[in-house]
């Protein structure tokens, strides 16, 4: 076996033939890898090696952002790899403005803006990769549970190709109306639970595996395959050479545990001799990463991490009734599935593990839509993230950062619209209760009459 899917958990380590429709360990109950034998495969010798398909752009796989680094998540063969031109996403590099905003010295912050996928957001690179396996192992349906994107991406997905239906499951009331509108105008299956993201994530794991239903949340392996070509094409921008840092917000923890698994290979195969430290950014009020691991210092610890911990830890939110309740919907995520991987990669990339304010987060997007481009609140939260470890001297000011831009700023317009906008009831409503006191950067728009003299007065 070359290719095949992997306990994450060494005590375990069992292994599983690829085609087999599995979601987690059956053994221990721990997540899967995909992993190759890169001794019986032909992985390239130098990232440079990517070049020498430029010139082939109009073949779609070559096109795809994702595929055309099919060398490096080898598990399909290139003929079964759907693709509706994902990854065609920019590395933007700043100068002045969101950069010196975070402290960094002129020209040090990248933004990734991974929002010019199809669907807005960074899930379509892990949507192509777990889309095309399902279609491969028969599926006739798909199904995830969503804060939104996922499921946007699922149902584009579906709806772009007609080769599975989808069914999304999302927790009432908690969609920004970007997302659920996609989901809706594309035709999926749109299940509204009564209750939050958990739980129409614990739902939709117990429905698959009663239907037969295949399943695309990240803790789907084949999604972090795709996802790792996030970290092929900031370095592809950066001429193959790593930056610093990558800054990426935290919810489910599936785009943290595919870079660093994407790191990992990298370094294993000796196509990059650095490896970027990596900061994991929270909401505030979503904050489960950042509580265990830097105030209760869960760590990796080879894969015996301290499972008691964790579940102490829950037991607690539960009793308590806390519930995660953020303005960046995206990430408003008791229970990330992705938790262990993610400690994998933190302890790979000697990360870091912050948490933001809504206020940090609304004001650090409003630096971003300034730059041009634009990001969803979740996203922002990179950028808040950075000039927090920039002030606290973690980040010093002349090293290379790159922010992953999750989500296009289209996603979520009422938190755009509350945060500039004159409607002081929307603004309470939205931005306000969450302990949002002031808007530094709006830009209010002016009312004037309908009147040419007025309006030109207004401009002169
Ligand atoms: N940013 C955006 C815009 C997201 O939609 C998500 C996750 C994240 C960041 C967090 O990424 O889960 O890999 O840590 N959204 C999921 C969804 C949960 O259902 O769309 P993560």
């Amino acid at each position: 076996m070359s290719i095949y899917q992997h306990c994450i958990n060494p005590s375990c380590g069992k292994n599983y033939d690829i085609a087999e429709v599995l979601h987690r360990c059956p053994a221990c109950g721990e997540l899967l890898d995909v992993q190759y034998d890169w001794n019986k495969l032909q992985p390239p010798k130098t990232l440079k090696h990517f070049e020498t398909f430029w010139t082939q752009r109009s073949e779609p796989h070559r096109f795809s952002g994702v595929w055309r680094f099919h060398e490096l998540l080898p598990f399909l063969p290139p003929e079964k790899c759907i693709t509706i031109g994902e990854g065609q996403t920019v590395l933007q590099r700043t100068a002045g403005g969101v950069g010196t905003y975070t402290g960094l010295r002129t020209g040090k912050l990248f933004l990734q803006y991974e929002g010019l996928n199809p669907s807005g957001s960074f899930k379509d690179n892990g949507m192509c990769a777990a889309f095309s396996y399902g279609h491969f192992v028969g599926a006739k349906r798909a199904a995830c549970a969503s804060t939104g994107n996922t499921s946007a991406s699922l149902a584009i997905y579906s709806a772009c190709t007609k080769l599975m239906e989808s069914v999304i499951f999302i927790g009432s009331g908690k969609i920004a109306y970007g997302k659920l509108s996609q989901a809706l105008d594309y035709g999926a299956k749109t299940v509204q639970i009564a209750g939050d993201f958990d739980d129409a994530m614990e739902r939709v794991q117990q429905v698959s595996k009663e239907l037969g239903i295949y399943l695309v949340n990240s803790l789907n392996p084949f999604r972090l395959e795709g996802q790792k070509t996030i970290m092929f094409r900031v370095l592809e921008a950066l001429r193959w050479e790593p930056p610093d840092w990558i800054a990426v917000p935290g919810g489910n923890l599936g785009n943290s545990s595919a870079f660093g698994k994407a790191f990992i290979e990298l370094y294993q195969l000796g196509l990059i001799k650095k490896i970027p430290r990596l900061a994991v950014i929270n909401a505030a009020g979503a904050n489960t990463l950042y509580r265990l691991y830097e105030k209760e210092n869960l760590r990796w610890n080879n894969g015996d991490y301290n499972k008691e911990l964790t579940q102490k830890f829950y037991a607690a939110m539960d009793a308590e009734g806390r519930k995660a309740s953020t303005i960046a919907s995206a990430i408003e995520i008791n229970r990330p599935v992705n938790l262990s991987k993610c400690l994998r990669a933190l302890n790979f990339c000697s990360g870091v593990v912050r948490e933001v304010s809504e206020q940090e987060i609304l004001d650090a997007k409003a630096q971003v839509g300034a730059g041009g481009f634009g990001c969803e609140p979740a996203s922002a939260a990179s950028v808040a993230g950075v000039k927090k470890m920039v002030a606290e001297g973690i980040i010093a000011e002349d090293e290379t950062v790159v922010c992953v831009l999750t989500g296009h700023q289209l996603k979520d317009p009422n938190a755009t619209v509350a945060y500039h906008g004159t409607d002081k009831n929307f603004y309470e409503d939205t931005l306000g209760k969450r302990g949002v006191k002031s808007t530094p950067f709006a830009n209010r728009p002016v009312s004037v009459p309908n009147d040419i003299d007025a309006i030109v007065q207004l401009l002169r």
